[in-house]
């Protein structure tokens, strides 16, 4: 029986075998790349200049190296903080990013459609996380407080920090590495940024998504009067970085038309076609053959201006006229221009590049919406306006999206995505990432109760999934998702997947369990889940063979016994529930501590299960 392998997909491993696929002859025996061979198959195009056009910086290799170390970590459900836990396909993540993203590479490889960030700006006020990529949950339970370290604290990055920039690069880079492997194929990413790092934010997204696949940097107007106390400019705005995986055949889903802009078609002329709209019928620059005299039903005659023609040749423009496509004014006396009918334009329109808060909101309507959930008390600074994340999510989800936001704050993005669904009908659903950052104890949210930003979060996506409900039409209320699994980071449920490779033997010598005493049978079960490539949101069933639990995820795509006293009657009903389903391939995962060293009943299963026809490579222990 093989044993189920511990760590989070091997990123370097599947680097490995996309170079295999592409050039079989550079890899050489043991899979290592034969470098002389690879820079002959690429021929012309090395570069082996010295100096050469790159953006670099101290721990720039580090980063990469650390984006592709396995986690050791684990996701742990927590029920009790969760609303419809076994409903909900939503999910809640508490916990530093850089380690869930890694979690989630197998599972969620391909299949995030938008992702949509707002990472700290690194203003000199807010805190970059420090990764160590030598043990990052470790890392992590001691700068959040819940193992003892001496002197890691959870600070603020200041200007005056000589690696102020570099820190800031070294916390985004592998992050979003590790992103750009969950999106689909058309997948986008939008990522919020200010000055302070959004050109290098921009070469870093270069380097990572490719140049080509930049879609837009959007403006967004976040502020609509000056503050007048800074001495030379008021900055009102932020910038929206958007990058697609692969942009060949990517489109956006456009706008919906708004009111406004349909006010804007009128029909003076009581065309039988209805609401229609000027456009100019002169265009730059000037075709010589589109440059001719026109009269109008006035008589008067006119040319189009200098240096522009007509939009349309003379042919074209008699076929206008004569099916009165042609405005020439109340009085038939104006310079003609073209009727746009409503009923001929698309019902969306192509988004422009600066978003003004009038379409999406601005800070302060954000924080006084976010401040009306709370009673009028402001728990979150600067939160995004939900009108922006859903316009953000609108262009590019499909109804059935996976939206992934993994610097989650105030969870706008639960919030907009609901809020989508319950407009549209959609059954989007919002993956959410964020580490518990402690509440300043001074602070309006901390004396309520709240201790960390994902309280405030999770509280948030309560408040708002019952408000939006409130709004909806009765036959919708039991369709739309407000729910969400919490889920938390930790270290790995078993033992020889925590501990350093080198002690190994002694130290699992002292155990009885490969398993950690505290930990639950359900915790177990969805660390092999993240393992085994399963979404977090599949189906947990469970049923007993003479008292003992075997899982059924997925129905029958993977079964788990993770019991004592683990015999051939297992074998058996897995082998039942199997043919019931019809399922082509399936899994097994067994306790190896359950067989408790009887090596017969442990090979009895095994030929059990491959004569039902289970591959070898699918009965696993563990
Ligand atoms: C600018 S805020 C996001 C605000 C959010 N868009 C909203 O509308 O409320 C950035 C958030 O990222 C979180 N964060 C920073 N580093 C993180 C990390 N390593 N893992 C997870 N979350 C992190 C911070 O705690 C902060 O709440």
């Amino acid at each position: 029986m093989n044993k189920l392998q511990g760590e989070s997909l091997n990123i370097t491993k599947q680097n490995i075998n996309r170079l295999k696929e592409l050039f079989p002859e550079v890899i050489t025996e043991g899979d290592k790349i034969d470098f002389e061979q690879l820079k002959t198959v690429l021929g012309q195009v090395l570069e082996d200049q010295h100096e050469r056009y790159q953006f670099t910086w101290s721990g720039k290799k580090q980063a990469i190296l650390g984006a592709q170390k396995p986690s050791k970590g684990t996701l742990r459900p927590l029920i009790d903080r969760s609303k419809n836990f076994h409903q909900t396909e939503n999910l809640y993540i508490e916990g530093d990013n850089l380690e869930v993203l890694k979690l989630l590479q197998k599972s969620y490889n391909g299949k995030i459609k938008v992702i949509y960030i707002d990472p700290p700006y690194n203003t000199g006020k807010d805190f970059v996380y420090k990764d160590n990529f030598a043990n990052g949950v470790q890392n992590y339970l001691e700068l959040t407080g819940q193992v003892d370290a001496e002197g890691n604290q959870l600070s603020t990055n200041t200007e005056s920090n000589g690696r102020f920039h570099t820190d800031w690069l070294n916390m985004m880079y592998p992050r979003l590495k590790l992103a750009r492997n969950l999106l689909t194929d058309d997948g986008v990413i939008f990522i919020s940024i200010d000055d302070s790092e959004q050109e290098k934010l921009k070469m870093i997204c270069n380097e990572i998504f490719g140049e080509q696949n930049f879609l837009a940097q959007v403006i967004w107007e976040r502020a609509y009067s000056p503050v007048n106390l800074k001495k030379n400019f008021s900055e009102s705005h932020d910038f929206i970085l958007v990058y697609g995986k692969n942009i060949h055949g990517l489109e956006s889903n456009g706008l919906k038309r708004t009111q406004a802009a349909n006010d804007r078609y009128s029909n003076p002329d009581n065309d039988p076609r209805g609401l229609w709209k000027s456009s100019d019928l002169s265009v730059g620059p000037a075709i010589e053959k589109n440059i001719y005299e026109i009269t109008t039903p006035s008589g008067r005659k006119v040319m189009p201006p200098s240096g522009y023609s007509w939009r349309l040749n003379k042919e074209k423009f008699e076929e206008y006229v004569n099916d009165n496509r042609i405005w020439f004014g109340p009085d038939g006396n104006n310079v003609p221009s073209i009727k746009r009918f409503l009923s001929e334009v698309k019902d969306t329109i192509t988004p422009m590049t600066i978003w003004k808060y009038q379409d999406v909101g601005h800070s302060q309507s954000a924080s006084q919406s976010l401040k009306k959930l709370f009673h009028d008390k402001a728990y979150f600074t600067y939160p995004k306006p939900v009108e922006l994340v859903k316009r953000v999510i609108e262009l590019y989800s499909n109804p059935d999206s996976i939206i992934l936001d993994f610097f989650s704050g105030s969870a706008t993005t639960a919030h907009a995505t609901m809020q989508l669904n319950a407009e549209d009908g959609g059954n989007r659903k919002f993956i959410l990432v964020q580490l518990p950052e402690k509440l300043d104890e001074n602070s309006e949210a901390f004396k309520d109760g709240f201790e960390t930003i994902c309280d405030i979060g999770e509280e948030r996506i309560r408040r708002a999934g019952e408000k939006i409900k409130e709004d909806l039409d009765e036959t919708k209320l039991n369709v739309l998702d407000t729910g969400f699994k919490v889920f938390q980071l930790d270290s790995s449920n078993i033992r020889e997947w925590d501990v350093d490779f080198d002690s190994l033997e002694d130290r699992l010598d002292l155990f009885e369990t490969p398993f950690i005493e505290s930990r639950t049978q359900l915790d177990i079960v969805y660390e092999i889940m993240l393992k085994q490539g399963l979404e977090l949101t599949d189906s947990i069933d469970c049923f007993l063979v003479k008292g003992m639990t075997v899982y059924d995820i997925g129905n029958g795509t993977l079964f788990i016994c993770l019991e004592d006293k683990i015999n051939v009657n297992i074998a058996n009903a897995i082998i039942e529930k199997w043919n019931h389903y019809g399922r082509e391939t399936s899994s097994v995962v067994l306790s190896d501590a359950g067989f408790a060293g009887n090596d017969t009943e442990k090979l009895n299963c095994i030929e059990l299960l491959k004569g039902a026809g289970y591959p070898e490579e699918n009965i696993l222990t563990i």
